[in-house]
């Protein structure tokens, strides 16, 4: 297979585990409870912030597992492997939240690469616990995921999903 498909293939738990918050979210928006459960850090920003909710970590498991049964039909890993790598790509996403709050920053403020490559970093690592990967594999993953980050919240944007285009 041609090593930039089989790499996309590889990480599509961790594209699955990013995004399905979004949709779980809209979906079942009661279900929406703060991770943090409100609590305010010492330097008096929230500890997380509204945006990462239990939802949304249940959701990570499931768009992982997903992601995990598509690539499978592949013969790249599996439902268990994928739903590690979605959850990781969403616990990648809640340090970056951490960090945003720690500089002050309000929940869905723009933040550019750290938003674009938290989810990527976390994942690259659990992925890599299961999968092989060469070093121009890491690279395009990492490269070309702000990218992709973007253009994908664009269109969540246009669909009325997400309420910032970043
Ligand atoms: N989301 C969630 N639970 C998570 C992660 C994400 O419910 N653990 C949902 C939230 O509705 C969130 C949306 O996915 O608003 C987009 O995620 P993200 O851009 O990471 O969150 P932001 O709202 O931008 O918050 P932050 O500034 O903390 O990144
Ligand atoms: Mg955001």
């Amino acid at each position: 297979m041609n090593w930039i498909l089989d790499a996309i293939i590889k990480m599509l738990p961790a594209y699955f585990g990013n995004s399905a918050p979004v949709f779980l979210g809209k979906i079942f928006p009661k279900l929406t409870k703060p991770i943090d459960g409100g609590k305010i850090a010492k330097d008096g920003n929230r500890l997380l912030g509204d945006g990462k909710t239990w939802l949304g970590i249940i959701a990570s498991f499931i768009g992982g597992a997903l992601g995990g049964l598509v690539a499978s039909t592949w013969g790249i890993g599996s439902i268990y492997s994928g739903m590690l790598i979605g959850f990781s790509a969403i616990f990648g996403d809640s340090i970056g939240s951490f960090i945003k709050r720690r500089l002050k920053m309000k929940r869905g403020s723009n933040a550019g690469l750290l938003d674009q490559m938290d989810f990527i970093i976390a994942s690259l690592i659990v992925a890599s616990f299961f999968q092989s990967f060469t070093l121009a594999q890491i690279l395009f993953i990492l490269i070309s995921t702000p990218l992709l980050h973007r253009i994908s919240n664009i269109i969540g944007y246009k669909l009325k999903l997400k309420s910032v285009p970043w």
